[in-house]
């Protein structure tokens, strides 16, 4: 099919249908299997509530985490009950299984009845996009709504398998995420700094290789940083680190230099180690870690470092947390660079990723980033490509 765009829920009329919304709820969660931040749920329900008006009924599908079996931890019951909360006059029900629940249970389904499938990554099916499972899903319902711009970079059955089977459109924070990431990229305002935190190099060089063409500055922080370090010869110590990456991680400084794009690594780090200082958070030159340290974060020299970069920018993009934000002696570095950034207001900046969202999304000042995308991966992958496997197929039902 040719490019003809995707089609939005506000551009049609739906009416006492049954929908079948791909929501991405894969919101941050506790170790004891509580929510520690549903600022996805909270982007998805301008939606939600959009579709519940004029008699249509919602089955709403997730995923959340990358669940091997089926694993309570894994279950979107918790989500299932904040959602709840949210939606004053409905029921929302988590439907366990809905290929082996009661096919009535479905017919029987009120106005003021929201269905939320468990899981979908519980269905080996979902990841193999297979073309059954598929069916199976979309003998639901009559229209197929995508407003899960966070998983949109994949290929499974709920994301590109099920616009081929019925009517299929995109949602409100699609749209958002769409519309506001392409206008900050088509004309962006020089110097551009990128920052990158998170831990692996492997999954992003696409991303850095594409960086390195349009970025003035890329600062490199987090795990990812370790693997650039240890690279360039100097002890991480027990740091998290891809020594596989290593020769990559040269290649790209070369390519750095070719390109005129300065990539930007901390000049002192804080660490732990399990030595005399057991337990401490100590700040070092990147040049006196040891083999028994432990780096968790950037230090105060490389805080000024980036933030005079982040100063002078005129366009922002930033994922990734550049320290352990868990942990509060860690994540220091991290809310340095969010303040850095709120800062700026002469900048357009876009923040995205589900660990940078969960860093932010309680703190003050979130008006003063042009952008927040509830993407990660799907950020950083339209970034580089200008389209994502989701988007093409909503397109290729218009
Ligand atoms: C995310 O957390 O970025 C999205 O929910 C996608 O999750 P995934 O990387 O496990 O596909």
């Amino acid at each position: 099919m040719p490019d003809q765009g995707v089609i939005y829920i506000d551009a049609v009329e739906l009416q006492n249908k049954r929908i079948l919304l791909r929501d991405d709820l894969n919101v941050s969660m506790n170790p004891d299997a509580t929510i520690a931040d549903d600022a996805r749920l909270r982007q998805s329900l301008p939606t939600i509530q959009h579709l519940l008006k004029n008699g249509n009924k919602l089955i709403i599908i997730s995923h959340l985490g990358r669940p091997k079996a089926r694993e309570e931890k894994y279950s979107l019951k918790p989500v299932g009950k904040a959602l709840q909360a949210y939606l004053e006059g409905y029921t929302v029900t988590v439907i366990d299984d809905f290929l082996t629940a009661d096919p009535g249970v479905f017919q029987a389904q009120k106005n003021n009845e929201v269905f939320l499938l468990e899981n979908i990554r519980y269905y080996p099916e979902e990841k193999q996009n297979d073309a059954a499972f598929v069916k199976k899903l979309a003998a639901l319902a009559d229209v197929y709504v995508n407003d899960a711009f966070g998983v949109c970079h994949r290929t499974d059955a709920s994301v590109v398998g099920l616009p081929h089977e019925i009517p299929s459109y995109g949602g409100l924070l699609l749209q958002k995420e769409i519309t506001m990431i392409s206008k900050i990229l088509k004309d962006p305002q020089k110097p551009i700094v990128a920052l990158l935190g998170g831990a692996k190099i492997s999954t992003k060089i696409n991303l850095i290789d594409r960086l390195l063409e349009i970025a003035d500055h890329l600062i490199i922080g987090g795990g990812l940083a370790n693997t650039f370090l240890s690279a360039q010869g100097l002890e991480i110590g027990k740091s998290f680190n891809e020594y596989d990456m290593a020769e990559t991680a040269r290649r790209l400084l070369f390519l750095a230099e070719q390109k005129h794009t300065s990539i930007v690594l901390p000049l002192d780090v804080v660490v732990t180690n399990d030595g005399e200082e057991k337990g401490k958070s100590i700040i070092k030159n990147v040049k006196d870690v040891t083999k028994n340290d432990q780096i968790l974060d950037i230090g105060p020299e490389t805080q000024a470092k980036f933030g005079a970069i982040i100063a002078k920018g005129k366009t922002i993009v930033w994922n990734g947390p550049v320290g352990l934000i868990e942990n509060p002696d860690f994540r220091r570095g991290t809310d340095f660079i969010y303040y850095a950034i709120t800062e700026n207001q002469e900048a357009i900046s876009i923040v995205g990723g589900g660990d940078t969202l969960a860093a932010i999304s309680k703190k003050e000042y979130l008006d003063k980033i042009t952008h927040i995308s509830t993407g990660g991966g799907a950020m950083l992958e339209f970034i580089e490509k200008g389209t994502l496997p989701g988007i093409e197929a909503l397109k290729a039902a218009g």
